[in-house]
């Protein structure tokens, strides 16, 4: 079978220009509504689904973000992939601003969002195998994709998700690298966890946009953080082109 492949857009990415858009559909689930229409796109005859995690215009912070009624319209439209964008902030020695970073674990700090759809009155308690979170077939095309577009990138990483919305102080980025994260970012769970839950293989190609707190002598601020997403999110969209033509 054929993967449908699916995008989900974060900070950064609130639509995904050069691909031609075919419609767009707004979507109802059991759980609420997801946070904006699900695009269909085009490109060069090969389609793909998108979707603004932070809605477009971005307006939805990461903990309110309705992680489940997301994924489940995913599902709903047909998809069996998802390519999830996150920004993040860099704790490891190479991930500086504009780093691309596809990882391969994630430590969960997040609290009081809605993380599985196992809940409520259920036949059987259902325990999802989450050793590996990320989906190898799907963190494998990413990789290729960044060789191919010789960008600057690590193919592993702990994703550290933290609540939000605001960012760490320095005593929690330093317990962070001594739980082995390498990111840190808002919006990786329980989104990954949720669609393992739909069955659907999931990746996440990350862009680092800042130093994680106190990485550098110097507070984090917005323009730092504009600016490499200016200069990051070109590398991130010659990956998604490069997937979504293969
Ligand atoms: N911390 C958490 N989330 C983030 C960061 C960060 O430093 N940068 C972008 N998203």
């Amino acid at each position: 079978m054929t993967k449908k492949l699916a995008i989900i857009g974060g900070t950064g990415l609130a639509e995904l220009e050069g691909v031609e858009v075919l419609g767009q559909k707004k979507v109802t689930t059991p759980y609420g509504e997801p946070s904006g229409p699900i695009v269909e796109g085009q490109y060069d005859g090969k389609k793909v689904l998108f979707l603004a995690r932070h809605g477009n215009p971005h307006r939805i912070p990461p903990h309110e973000v309705n992680y489940a009624a997301n994924i489940y319209a995913l599902k709903q439209e047909g998809a069996t992939a998802i390519i999830a964008v996150n920004a993040v902030g860099g704790i490891e020695g190479v991930m500086g601003p504009a780093h691309v970073v596809i990882p391969d674990q994630i430590i969960d700090y997040t609290h009081g969002r809605k993380s599985t759809y196992f809940e409520g009155e259920m036949d059987s308690v259902n325990h999802i195998d989450f050793s590996y979170p990320y989906s190898e077939s799907v963190r494998q095309m990413l990789i290729k994709a960044a060789e191919i577009h010789d960008v600057a990138y690590s193919d592993y990483g702990v994703y550290g998700c933290t609540q939000g919305p605001r960012l760490e102080t320095a005593a929690e980025v330093a317990r962070l690298e001594r739980d082995g994260c390498d990111i840190v970012g808002m919006t990786g769970m329980p989104e990954a966890a949720l669609a393992a839950e739909q069955e659907i293989d999931y990746a996440c190609l990350a862009l680092v946009v800042n130093w994680a707190a106190g990485k550098t002598e110097s507070i984090i601020t917005m323009e730092e953080i504009e600016q490499a997403i200016d200069e990051g999110m070109g590398y991130v969209k010659k990956i998604l082109i490069e997937v979504i033509n293969s």
